[in-house]
């Protein structure tokens, strides 16, 4: 059932190219120019009246909103708010009949997801699900629903799962640009044509899992690390802490890079370990210079680069390269070597990766 691998973890991760294939599926067209989501119920005149959009999911389905909502934003230019769903109801959130709520759920079972959903509901709201599991309880009352198609993730941490969240938003925010004439056709066809791309350039980076292994080794000997990224590297960045935790209790936070001088760059000192996510071409400058202040701390530094960028490599210690894609669809590809990075490194401290402490597959309890 493992399929020749020794944790469903790493088979998920390997799956994620077919995951990617399957989500996009039939949603593309043929000739690559306009994304059809015919699952969703929502007319044209229904898109233009969404005056604000309110993403809400818990963990790393919530990670993946947090890429949501700057998908939206930049295709659709239109206002995007995330919560975790478990402070969603509680902070009188301002739901109208305009918003649109969207929740993110692998299982559709997460208990403070379903509360949230149902919140929104009772506020007149419409809402929309993106879900791994057809018939679930989230899919059922939903309005909407995108399933993504990953298939069953059996490994408590999330990953092939994750990342079909992400290409539901590039679908989803494709839709809405096309419907509201946010994106120009060229645009919209250029994003299309790089979104396919993804599937095979997943499997060039899992080629090299080798790599990662050996510096998952060296970090497993550290108690204590960091994630530091700016824009999307920065949503990334907090899914990359959470699967180091949850799986391998190393200690880990995620730093908005910008953000670090501003208290936690008191804990940078000799050895530490950094990950350094450097994604994204127009903030390329200022995440080398928040790089150069760990490093003078005498951080040693990670970076996650995209092919060709020599000047970051020039100013780190080691370097995980991803090929090119658009910034907007990095994250689709920089978050898999973090999850490799997870993985070996809780085997390196001989956990039981698939089914960490304390954690259960489903949160079905708020
Ligand atoms: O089934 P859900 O997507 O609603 O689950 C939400 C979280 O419990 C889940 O993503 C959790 O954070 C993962 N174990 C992280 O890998």
């Amino acid at each position: 059932e493992k399929a020749g691998f020794d944790h469903f973890m790493l088979k998920e991760i390997h799956e994620q190219p077919k995951a990617y294939r399957d989500t996009m599926g039939s949603r593309i067209s043929i000739n690559g120019s306009r994304v059809t989501l015919n699952e969703l119920s929502m007319t044209p005149e229904e898109i233009r009246n969404i005056s604000r959009v309110h993403i809400v999911a818990c963990g790393t389905a919530y990670h993946a909103g947090m890429v949501g909502k700057y998908v939206i934003e930049k295709l659709a230019r239109i206002p995007v708010e995330t919560d975790v769903a478990s402070e969603y109801r509680y902070r009188s959130p301002i739901i109208t009949k305009d918003t649109l709520v969207i929740v993110v759920s692998q299982s559709g079972e997460t208990a403070d997801t379903l509360a949230a959903l149902r919140e929104a509901k009772r506020c007149g709201a419409r809402v929309m699900a993106i879900t791994n599991v057809v018939g679930s309880s989230v899919a059922r009352e939903a309005d909407d629903i995108i399933t993504t198609w990953a298939g069953p993730e059996i490994a408590v941490a999330s990953t092939k799962a994750y990342t079909s969240q992400l290409i539901a938003f590039y679908l989803f925010g494709l839709h809405l640009a096309q419907t509201l004439g946010t994106q120009s056709i060229t645009e919209i066809e250029e994003t299309i044509a790089a979104l396919k791309e993804l599937p095979t350039q997943v499997e060039a980076i899992l080629e090299q899992a080798e790599a990662i292994k050996g510096v998952a080794e060296e970090m497993a000997k550290h108690d204590n690390l960091f994630f530091i990224g700016r824009g999307l590297d920065y949503a990334v960045a907090l899914e990359g802490s959470l699967k180091l935790k949850e799986i391998s209790y190393i200690h880990s936070e995620a730093y908005a890079a910008g953000e670090l001088k501003h208290g936690t760059l008191a804990l940078i000192e000799d050895g530490v370990p950094v990950i350094a996510l450097a994604t994204q071409h127009e903030l390329l400058e200022k995440t080398v210079s928040n790089i150069k202040e760990v490093k003078a701390r005498g951080a040693n530094v990670l970076g996650i680069a995209v092919e060709g960028e020599m000047e970051l490599q020039k100013s780190v210690d080691s370097t995980f390269v991803i090929p090119k894609t658009l910034d907007v669809l990095s994250p689709a590809l920089a978050v898999v070597p973090l999850q490799l990075l997870s993985y070996y490194a809780s085997l390196a401290r001989g956990n039981d990766v698939d089914k960490p402490r304390n954690l259960a597959k489903s949160v079905t309890v708020e």
